[in-house]
């Protein structure tokens, strides 16, 4: 791995290839970026355009932007493609979407024009609410791998592109059980070439980025990436992968909200969430496997933060229930409820109501931009494999088998910075503190 001073710049086109190329949060990340390319708009939610991090002793007063403090691809060498299994154009579908408005849309209106999706492999065995008619034909695995392979390409050479990095942004898939010919490459292989049905889509995608040497980051809460056979595959190969499922909306506030309450030795008798959404993915989340897939992302959450079996007398038996009710005049516009019952000293209840109309795609965006050139400067620098400081972006986190996975929010976005300080010879950054006080002898 490349540290320090032997981190390469971040030259030529970066290929952004998104799987879900026509859906509301892809488009709302394409639109946006170009939008701010042209001065239009602002990055807002985006740590690596805004963020900063400081650097050594409180009194040294060292607070670099991120971008300036570690070389990372700049939006303008930024080149898109991808697939959708519906044939819409980048502006099309962002009509479609009706996340950003015409005043954000008409004056990019040629260049999202011109981003158009390749066929995309479908299967509707998992995504059983939608029906789309652009897909590559047949249903031979391999061929489709190959297929994309040969996407890839095409994409590489029309772009000039030479380092790429795959997102999943398409729809929810339905629950898939690990099975056992997950395990290895091998195994993984061969299932792939005797047509085995419990390949998804997905995992095709991925394995044709992997056997492309680009890194794959998934958005969404399918199983994909996260099965040992491919995490091997990253490994071996020294590739950069990360997941799963963007924490926006609701998920956010409970990241917040949850280790807040832990800090301050808050009991909970329960938390009740519930959710109305609209557009394609609320219609595809609205399919009870597809739903399961994501109910599942949803509720690992406040389990891992709130470690029942560390606080049995705070967190023993809370009631959780996540729904999510499909409500078309509501769009993108998510609106999330949580009814909160907590209890403090000597046991008296309490409660927290939490009413977030969010914009789920506003959310989801700039993450999505954050994550490409965090996972292309891993490739960059020979990072490869589970990329577990990217835990602040996901419900989901990946980790290591035999870690928990951390999902409080505030030490996520520490283990974040703190990969940065590493990867450039920075000391990190522990919040002690007492040294400013004290001669601290060594023993
Ligand atoms: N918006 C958020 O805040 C958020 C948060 C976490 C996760 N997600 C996940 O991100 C994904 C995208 O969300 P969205 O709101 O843009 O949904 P969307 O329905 O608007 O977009 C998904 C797109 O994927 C396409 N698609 C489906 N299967 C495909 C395949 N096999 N190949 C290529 N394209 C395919 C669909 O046609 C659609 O255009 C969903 O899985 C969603 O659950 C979104």
């Amino acid at each position: 791995m490349k540290r320090k001073d032997q981190i390469p710049p971040a030259s030529g086109k970066l290929g952004v290839l998104i799987p879900g190329l026509g859906g509301a949060v892809s488009t709302t990340f394409v639109a946006g970026v170009e939008l701010v390319r042209k001065g239009l708009a602002a990055p807002v939610g985006s740590l690596t355009q805004l963020g900063t991090i400081r650097l050594g002793k409180r009194f040294e007063h060292r607070t670099p932007q991120i971008k300036d403090f570690i070389p990372l691809a700049g939006l303008d060498d930024l080149v898109f493609g991808g697939w959708d299994i519906y044939e819409a154009n980048g502006y099309e579908a962002a009509m479609y979407a009706r996340v950003l408005n015409r005043d954000h849309l008409e004056p990019i209106k040629g260049f999202l024009s011109g981003i158009t999706p390749m066929r995309g492999v479908f299967d509707r065995r998992f995504v059983r609410n939608l029906d789309g008619t652009f897909v590559k034909k047949g249903s031979n695995l391999r061929d489709h791998v190959e297929a994309l392979k040969e996407d890839i390409r095409e994409f590489k050479r029309v772009h000039g592109a030479d380092r790429c990095v795959m997102i999943w942004c398409g729809s929810t898939e339905a629950f898939l059980e690990p099975a056992d010919f997950h395990r290895s490459p091998e195994s993984f292989l061969e299932a792939l070439d005797r047509n085995e049905s419990r390949i998804s889509p997905s995992m095709l995608y991925a394995l044709a980025a992997l056997e492309s040497d680009i890194p794959f980051i998934n958005g969404a809460p399918n199983l994909t990436v996260d099965i040992p056979a491919m995490v091997l595959m990253a490994r071996e190969k020294n590739i950069p992968i990360a997941g799963k499922d963007f924490t926006t909306g609701q998920t956010l506030m409970k990241t917040i909200l949850a280790p807040g309450m832990k800090a301050r030795m808050l009991g909970l008798e329960g938390w009740y969430s519930t959710n109305i959404l609209g557009h394609r993915d609320g219609l595809v989340l609205d399919d009870k496997d597809s739903f399961r897939t994501k109910e599942e992302s949803k509720l690992s959450v406040l389990e891992h933060i709130l470690q029942p079996s560390l606080y049995p007398n705070l967190y023993k038996n809370y009631y959780h229930k996540v729904t999510i009710n499909y409500y078309p005049p509501r769009g993108d516009n998510k609106e999330g409820w949580d009814c909160i019952d907590i209890f403090g000293w000597l046991g008296y209840p309490m409660q927290i109501k939490v009413d977030f109309q969010c914009r789920d795609s506003i959310l989801a965006a700039p993450l999505i931009l954050d994550l490409v050139l965090f996972t292309e400067l891993a490739q960059r620098i020979g990072m490869g494999g589970i990329q577990e400081w990217l835990s602040f972006y996901f419900k989901s986190p990946m980790h290591k088998e035999g870690l928990y996975p951390e999902h409080d929010l505030f030490i996520q976005l520490m283990k974040l910075k703190n990969t940065l300080r590493y990867l450039k010879g920075e000391e990190q950054i522990t919040h002690f503190g007492l040294d400013y006080y004290m001669d601290l002898e060594e023993d």
